[in-house]
């Protein structure tokens, strides 16, 4: 949920924090700060609500420095104020966060630190606990031991001791941080992203380990002190990747991407026609045997899977279970050794989703993930990865990433039907060539339906309500629809079953709210058209998507989309580009910024 980047070496400091904090500011962005040692060896600070491009304002340019942290931050503890960003200094110590430190109360009432604060933060307490330490020890490491022996919680701390310059201390505890020591420096971060301009080998900082960067090197070591060599990764993707390229945001950006992602995702996974996982490892014995699924995951993540359930009930009459994960962590779930759990996650670090995780192992299930971030925490965690190929996801508002995640979820589908003999080689043969030529279909719709989309747009930008709708696998997708358009025109969007319309909520109908209707299922086509005239009765503006070559009565609706489908199962492909666009062009038709929209961030590494 914040963003956090430290840097020592021969380079100056304050651009390296600066620009890695703007590359992280889509992890939060209420505020940003930054801590440079100077070069007479104090430490500059300097904080500030709003994004970076504020902080940068009001840093001292003439500020020489080799060693310095900076923090962007989405407020959990405290509000959105100058005092409570990040870093925060106490004593000797100067330190930022990324995570929640659940205990602290106790800690500030056991050490007496009450009232002694400047902020409202938790992250506070930490300094106050680590200098509490540093000054009995005199010794960094007993310090940052001691205290995050007493921390409970989520954390990743990047540390200053002003007596110690040039070094920045570095710990975690579900919180994400990577780190490189480069020929450059010494660079840690949240993820990435920040690294990217400098290094593309890297490694995932472990939790309970304390780094040490110099201007030459990364020491690291575990609990007992012992010396630890990391373990390194190569970046799979280049910066371009991580820059919009003449976009005007990066959501539209990675809305165009997606036919190029679809197919690098599902290509590589067809061996004559047929899904193959052989590449990752995966045995068919968790696809056959499995009595039971369930998929677990949040916000977009979670419905995909909503999506994947109805198509792998369809297609293999298996039961599939979809669950929220900050729901499930403290569930009870029936699930066993004879259940396949599938987590799906962008960022592979959503802290809800990596907790269901492993809630899931110890019932003895197996755990198969859908990550796109690679050697991430719930990657790591997992008995088996099927990774996305959508390269880094900036905006907040994910696109990309739902589509392909929908992708290996209908690939998941092909692999079971084949190894469950569910269906000949040639039906299955078909199933994914329609999943490959969806990369035409998407690409068709991003090519043709633009202009006709913002028109709607604005049509509907300034209403204070609206509706996704639709039955079946369009229900399924429809909750992604209303999604999308919540978090970035902020207009309060709710996607209901069709059917249900009817049992109340059709009372919030009324004259030109608009209803985004979904009617691509054939065999629930005429039932859906029923609730959509109800609808319709009652004055709502209706925004129509349906196969290609349905005819459709113009007093059905005020607009009508057509996806180039046959098959229905295959019609949420270009129906999403539809839904993504709409809210796109309605937070655009607002002045909105649809990379960061307001009050959230792109992974939620906190409860
Ligand atoms: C979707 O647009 C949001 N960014 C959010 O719902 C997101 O999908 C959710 O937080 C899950 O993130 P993850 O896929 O990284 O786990």
């Amino acid at each position: 949920m914040c963003g956090i980047i430290g840097y020592t070496g021969p380079l100056q400091a304050r651009g390296i924090v600066l620009l890695g904090l703007s590359q992280l500011e889509y992890r939060g962005y209420d505020s940003a700060g930054l801590a440079l040692f100077t070069e007479d060896n104090k430490i500059y600070l300097q904080k500030k609500v709003g994004q970076v491009s504020e902080l940068e304002k009001n840093c001292d340019k003439s500020i020489k420095s080799h060693c310095g942290i900076g923090h962007t931050r989405w407020a959990t503890h405290g509000g959105v104020t100058d005092a409570n960003a990040h870093p925060h200094m106490v004593g000797s110590v100067t330190l930022l966060h990324n995570g929640i430190i659940e205990n602290y109360h106790t800690i500030q009432k056991q050490y007496g630190f009450e009232g002694l604060t400047t902020s409202e933060t938790d992250t506070e307490v930490a300094a106050q606990l680590i200098n509490y330490y540093y000054q009995e020890y005199q010794d960094p490491y007993l310090a940052i031991r001691k205290s995050i022996d007493i921390i409970e919680g989520s954390f990743a701390f990047c540390i200053m001791f002003n007596d110690i310059p040039g070094k920045i201390f570095a710990v975690r505890n579900v919180s994400p941080m990577v780190a490189s020591a480069t020929e450059q420096g010494s660079f840690i971060a949240s993820d990435v992203t920040a690294l990217i301009p400098y290094t593309r080998s890297y490694f995932v900082v472990p939790e309970y380990h304390i780094l040490t960067l110099t201007d030459t090197a990364i020491e690291m070591e575990d609990m007992k002190g012992n010396r630890v060599e990391p373990e390194l990764m190569e970046v799979s993707w280049d910066v371009e990747a991580a820059q919009k390229n003449g976009y005007p945001h990066f959501m539209l950006k990675e809305i165009y991407e997606q036919p190029e992602v679809f197919q690098k995702t599902v290509l590589p996974r067809l061996l004559g026609g047929i899904p193959d996982f052989s590449a990752e490892g995966i045995p068919d014995s968790i696809l056959e045997e499995c009595k039971q699924i369930q998929i677990v995951a949040c916000g977009t993540a979670m419905y995909a899977g909503m999506v994947g359930r109805a198509i792998i009930e369809q297609k293999l009459r298996i039961p599939v279970t979809v669950s929220v994960a900050s729901e499930f962590r403290y569930d009870t779930p029936l699930i066993d050794e004879h259940t396949l759990v599938i987590v799906i996650s962008q960022s592979g670090e959503t802290i809800d989703t990596l907790a269901a995780l492993r809630l899931a192992k110890t019932c003895g299930a197996k755990v198969l993930s859908i990550v796109n971030v690679k050697g991430s925490t719930i990657a790591r965690e997992s008995d088996y990865v099927l990774y996305t190929h959508a390269g880094p996801e900036i905006a907040v508002a994910s696109t990309k990433a739902y589509m392909v995640q929908l992708a290996v979820l209908y690939l998941i589908t092909g692999r079971m039907m084949y190894v469950r003999k569910k269906a000949s080689d040639e039906e299955i043969r078909e199933f994914t060539s329609n999943l490959l030529s969806s990369t035409d279909t998407i690409q068709h719709m991003l090519d043709t339906i633009s202009q006709k989309v913002r028109t709607q747009a604005e049509k509907i930008a300034f209403s204070t309500d609206a509706f996704f709708i639709g039955r079946g696998l369009d229900y399924a997708f429809s909750l992604e629809g209303a999604l999308k358009m919540k978090e970035i025109s902020y207009i309060h969007a709710e996607a209901y079953a069709a059917g249900e319309l009817k049992h109340g909520t059709i009372a919030l109908i009324e004259e030109n709210v608009p209803v985004v209707a979904l009617a691509t299922q054939d065999h629930v086509f005429n039932k859906t058209i029923s609730n959509i005239r109800e609808v319709k009765a009652r004055g709502a503006y209706v925004i129509l998507i349906t196969k290609e070559g349905v005819s459709v009565s113009d007093d059905v609706c005020d607009i009508h989309f057509e996806v180039p489908v046959k098959d229905d199962c295959f019609s949420v492909f270009p129906c999403a580009v539809v839904l993504q666009m709409l809210a796109y062009y309605t937070a655009y038709a607002k002045g909105y910024d649809m990379d960061k929209p307001r009050n959230l961030a792109k992974s939620v590494t906190v409860e």
